[in-house]
């Protein structure tokens, strides 16, 4: 699949997902190209046919993007709950466990996600694994004594690789975190693997998201399918 390819089924996917937030919703709004399109398309419903709701957004970049159209954003510990929270995902197979993170805002989306009542993630059809972890795992953490967390990864054979960015220095999340994404190619266990990784000193959260996604709005070159989650 090429690029335009990809970014059609991901479009179809956001703008499906979209019909989702109705009139005086609070919406979680997630992170990366795939939310990008599900906001213009928000942005779209505000401008043309009025929608009002209110969002909580999972990174600056996303509130810069919604506030742009005039969606009206807010902070999450100004809101009581969150109806919905519709966020991309890296990797996600059929027991509904995903990796996030590739945009680096997965502390956000967690803690985003965790008070949703609901919660969608948008993907293009590539995303849909057998086993997850051939995307490599993003994990948050502290910069002091990062070296050592790496250590310790390399010790396990977590194959951890900094991430920088285009200059050559670190990524720096909201949050001024540093990302060290895991090469694992594979997780056969993945509830072993969050256990370990969040019981690391230095670490603060990683993209594992495991059973907590109640759909996945999917991306197909025959129109957007719902895969439903019945085991939460
Ligand atoms: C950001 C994320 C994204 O949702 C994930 O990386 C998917 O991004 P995209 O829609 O660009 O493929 O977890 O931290």
């Amino acid at each position: 699949m090429d690029k335009a390819q990809q970014d059609a089924l991901k479009k179809a996917a956001g703008i499906e997902a979209a019909k989702l937030v109705t009139d005086g919703m609070i919406a979680g709004l997630g992170t990366g190209s795939t939310v990008r399109f599900l906001v213009d398309e928000l942005g779209r419903r505000v401008k043309e046919e009025g929608l009002q709701f209110t969002g909580v957004t999972t990174s600056r970049r996303t509130q810069e993007q919604a506030e742009g159209y005039g969606i009206k954003i807010v902070d999450i510990d100004d809101v009581d709950h969150i109806d919905v929270t519709i966020d991309g995902a890296d990797e996600v197979d059929k027991n509904f466990n995903g990796i996030k993170g590739g945009g680096a805002a997965l502390l956000w989306e967690k803690i985003v996600a965790t008070n949703s009542n609901q919660i969608v993630w948008i993907v293009d059809e590539s995303k849909v694994v057998d086993t997850i972890g051939k995307f490599p795992l993003p994990v948050e953490v502290i910069p002091f004594g990062a070296g050592h967390v790496i250590k310790k990864f390399e010790d396990k054979g977590y194959k951890p690789v900094l991430r920088l960015d285009a200059e050559g220095k670190p990524v720096r999340t909201d949050e001024n975190n540093y990302v060290v994404d895991l090469h694992l190619e594979r997780i056969d266990h993945p509830q072993d693997l969050a256990e370990d990784l969040i019981t690391t000193v230095g670490v603060v959260e990683h993209g594992l998201f495991l059973n907590m996604v109640d759909k996945v709005i999917v991306g197909d070159p025959n129109g957007p399918r719902v895969m439903t989650n019945g085991n939460k």
